[in-house]
């Protein structure tokens, strides 16, 4: 595959000075960022840091309490018919088989309806780019978690969307699935086209899977630090490149960490975690 891919183009998602609050308690300032067209852009943070509130507020599912937000240039008023979300849970609903529950992601009011054959061409091109072809007519119930989330994709992709919101779909999948999820979000991204905004806090499957990371710090939730991610992929073929980036994160934090107050920063310190939920 290849390794570099320039971004070009009008971006899909710009945000600037993104504030939100929850009853009055400031959870996200001063954020901007910018998604263009076939990038995967990772957003890193440790648990409760406001990663998924800022995801809502990008996808329009919350208000900005502060900013701005426009999706392929128009200001937003809620969620894109060009965008997508999902989850860690695939969110299937139990009654439909894996064609219904994708073509059911076609249902949504905002998405302009389609003829039923194009629909259904949609559903079957999605099902075969997650490699569930076998499994169009089976229920929810006779699938496994990663199944699942391929279902949850394959929904996402059929409504063609130009941007992919995922908060942390894979952190539910044992760690071999969850690494054949990463090839196939990343192949997924050049075949169809589309941008993604993927929320993680494991900062491996960032360097995976990103060609730019993110690393989001909290209270109240704000981007740290940015790195565009040089590395050809596969990324874990180059071990010292990935090392290297990852010494870099850590590095980043390290340095956030000697400007809090000791509490916050003499608790946990072992560099060679990957997760940073021990991270505030
Ligand atoms: N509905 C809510 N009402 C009040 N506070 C909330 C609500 N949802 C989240 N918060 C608070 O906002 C902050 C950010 O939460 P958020 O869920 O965005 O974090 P996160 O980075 O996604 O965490 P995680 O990695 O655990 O999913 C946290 O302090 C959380 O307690
Ligand atoms: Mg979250």
């Amino acid at each position: 595959m290849s390794g570099v891919t320039l971004h070009q183009g009008a971006p899909v998602l710009e945000a600037c000075g993104i504030g939100f609050s929850y009853a009055g308690k400031p959870v996200l300032t001063g954020i901007d960022l910018v998604v263009r067209p076939r990038e995967i852009v990772c957003l890193l943070g440790a648990s409760g840091c406001g990663k998924s509130t800022l995801l809502k507020v990008l996808a329009g599912l919350s208000n900005a309490g502060d900013g701005e937000r426009r999706f392929l240039g128009e200001p937003m008023s809620g969620p894109h018919p060009r965008s997508a979300l999902v989850f860690q849970q695939a969110g299937l609903l139990p009654w439909l088989d894996v064609a219904g529950n994708i073509g059911f992601g076609l249902d949504f009011k905002h998405q302009p309806a389609l003829p039923a054959e194009q629909r259904r061409r949609r559903v079957a091109q999605a099902i075969e780019a997650v490699g569930l072809g076998e499994h169009a007519r089976a229920f929810p119930a006779q699938l496994s978690g990663g199944m699942a989330q391929r279902v949850a994709i394959a929904r996402a992709l059929a409504r063609q969307p130009a941007l992919l919101f995922a908060d942390e779909p894979f952190s539910a999948l044992d760690a071999i699935t969850r690494a054949e999820m990463q090839v196939l979000l990343t192949e997924l991204v050049q075949r169809w086209h589309t941008a993604v905004l993927l929320v993680t806090h494991d900062i491996d499957e960032a360097i995976l899977t990103a060609d730019r990371i993110l690393l989001m710090s909290g209270s109240p939730g704000r981007i740290l630090h940015e790195w565009e991610v040089p590395i050809p992929r596969p990324r874990d073929a180059d071990p010292q490149a990935f090392a290297e980036l990852k010494l870099d994160i850590l590095a980043a934090l390290r340095q956030h960490h000697a400007n809090l107050p000791q509490t916050a920063s003499s608790e946990n310190n072992n560099e060679t975690r990957t997760s940073l939920d021990h991270v505030r």
